[in-house]
Order: C-alpha cells, then sequence, then structure tokens
C-alpha cells in the first residue's frame, strides 16, 4: 500500500461566534478568532490518498489530477474568500478547522478518480493541525 500526499496552501478570512452570544460571550469561547470584524489564516492543506499503483502507469493516482480536483472544489471556493461569507460548503457551521476539515473531506470524497481517499490535514498555524480520516 502506498501513501501520496498533496499538499496545498490557502489563506482565507473567518470569524468564530455563535448567534445568540454577545461579543464577550463569543470571546470568551472563542478567544481572537471571535474578532467581529474577521482576521485570516494562512491554511496548509494536505490530502493523502492510498493504493496500490496501476501496474498499467506505475501511479496510485496521477498527481497532477489530484493537483486539479483539489484546486476545483476545495481551493477555488476558499482562497482568498471569507469562510463564514464566500464558501458554500461552510454554510451554516461554525468555522473551526475541525468542521472545515470534515467539509473539505466530504468536498473530494467523491471526486477521486483511483486509490482512496485516506486522510486530509488541515494546518491553521503552524503549531496545530487537525486531521480527519472520514469516521
Ligand atoms: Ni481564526
Amino acid at each position: 500500500m502506498i501513501y501520496l500526499t498533496r499538499r496545498e496552501t490557502f489563506a482565507a478570512a473567518h470569524r468564530l461566534f455563535k448567534d445568540g452570544l454577545d461579543d464577550k460571550e463569543n470571546f470568551e469561547l472563542f478567544g481572537k478568532c471571535s474578532n467581529p470584524n474577521w482576521h485570516g489564516h494562512n491554511y496548509i492543506l494536505e490530502v493523502m490518498v492510498s493504493g496500490t499503483p496501476d501496474p498499467a502507469t506505475g501511479f496510485v493516482i496521477d498527481l497532477k489530477k489530484l493537483k486539479e480536483i483539489i484546486q476545483e472544489h476545495v481551493i477555488s471556493k476558499v482562497d482568498h474568500k471569507n469562510l463564514n461569507l464566500d464558501t458554500d460548503f461552510m454554510q451554516g457551521v461554525i468555522p473551526t478547522s475541525e468542521n472545515i476539515v470534515v467539509a473539505i473531506w466530504n468536498q473530494l470524497k467523491d471526486n477521486i478518480p483511483s486509490g482512496n481517499l485516506y486522510s486530509v490535514k488541515l494546518y491553521e498555524t503552524e503549531n496545530n493541525y487537525f486531521e480527519y480520516r472520514g469516521e
């Protein structure tokens, strides 16, 4: 079994808040990420696909194709966007990294043409990353 990873980066704005809480209560719950006037992160995304190489090509998945799939279904919807306002697959969800990584998994899971989507990792800062493997 081979595990291959494509790494992408994107910059996005967000705000963590719950309707019904005031700014002070949101700050107590979410800290600086609740700043009412938004803020950004430079996210790093790692998409890992597992599988055995196709004898005809030697590939588990064509990395050029994987790059295009991630671009179409994820990066084009998040890069230089506001995750709360602009990103269709984040509507109605508090854009924590936990929720973003699950949403990205769901964007990709039915669009991987060969091999199996194994994990999605999202780095929000250099000290924190969040990984989802579909369960
Ligand atoms: Ni934040």
